[in-house]
């Protein structure tokens, strides 16, 4: 697909400095229930797990050494370069395999995988690309396997448009002023809400509403999704955020998803 040729090209640009663009899931600061659930996981020694979209690869130090074996997929030569360093030297660096193909191209793993992980890696722009996407995964795992990960939240988006919305009327600002504001601050310019997309430097991803995750989980032939909250502290990576602080935590969704 065109389109994921583009995407490819546009992650790689971005992997030297990720860091600083994105939020990060897995950062001690966040409470996220996927460690929980990859801890969960019984006898990880005759495992096989897959981590999709692994970008610079933040989650393999977890994983190599407790999983038998560890298949590292991006479609970005650049994010696999990076990922490919964080397990130099270790002691299990053979259990190890790196793919640089898009998630969908899982037809020689049919069947191979114990646990699919995906953090924030869901996102394509183009809901048929996620589609088949999910139908690979579920054709991925083995019986009784699970499909684990974060997907990127629109409704928290919403979320912290209210916030900034009182907090500017709350300032004294007039209506039109106040939405004016939110919408700045909460960089509306970058998304299609209707639609569930972000755009920016060239990106193009995909943001989830809690229906549509059950609803295409359900589609690609999953029988069970769990949903929880990756919680983020309110810090100045997010607009207004040090005033938020006794407010709820800003989130992504959490998914545990089984045949
Ligand atoms: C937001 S980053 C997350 C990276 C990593 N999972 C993390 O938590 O830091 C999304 C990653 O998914 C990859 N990606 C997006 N769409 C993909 C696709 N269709 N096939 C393979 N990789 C994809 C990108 O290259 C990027 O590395």
């Amino acid at each position: 697909m065109q389109n994921t040729q583009d995407q490819d090209r546009q992650w790689s640009r971005h992997a030297a400095k990720y860091d600083e663009l994105f939020l990060d899931a897995l950062d001690p600061s966040v409470e996220n229930p996927i460690w929980a659930a990859l801890d969960a996981v019984p006898k990880p020694q005759s495992r096989t797990i897959a981590d999709l979209g692994c970008g610079t690869g933040p989650l393999l130090p977890r994983l190599v050494g407790r999983f038998g074996r560890v298949v590292a997929l991006d479609f970005a030569p650049a994010m696999i370069a990076r990922a490919r360093t964080r397990v130099e030297g270790h002691a299990d660096a053979d259990s190890v395999t790196f793919e640089t193909r898009a998630m969908h191209d899982l037809d020689d793993f049919a069947g191979q995988f114990d646990v699919v992980v995906a953090i924030n890696s869901l996102v394509m722009p183009d809901v048929r690309e996620i589609d088949r996407t999910l139908r690979a995964i579920r054709a991925s795992l083995r019986p009784g396997g699970q499909f684990l990960g974060v997907l990127p939240s629109m409704d928290a988006i919403h979320y912290h448009t209210m916030l900034l919305m009182d907090q500017a009327l709350d300032r004294g600002l007039e209506i039109e002023e106040a939405e004016r504001s939110a919408a700045f601050h909460a960089e509306h310019q970058y998304y299609e809400f209707a639609f569930g997309r972000f755009q920016f430097l060239g990106l193009r991803q995909k943001f989830w509403q809690p229906f549509e995750i059950r609803h295409r989980m359900a589609k690609a032939g999953f029988a069970s999704v769990e949903l929880g909250q990756v919680l983020y502290p309110w810090d100045e990576s997010m607009a207004g955020g040090a005033d938020f602080a006794d407010h709820p935590r800003s989130w992504d969704w959490s998914f545990v998803a089984r045949p």
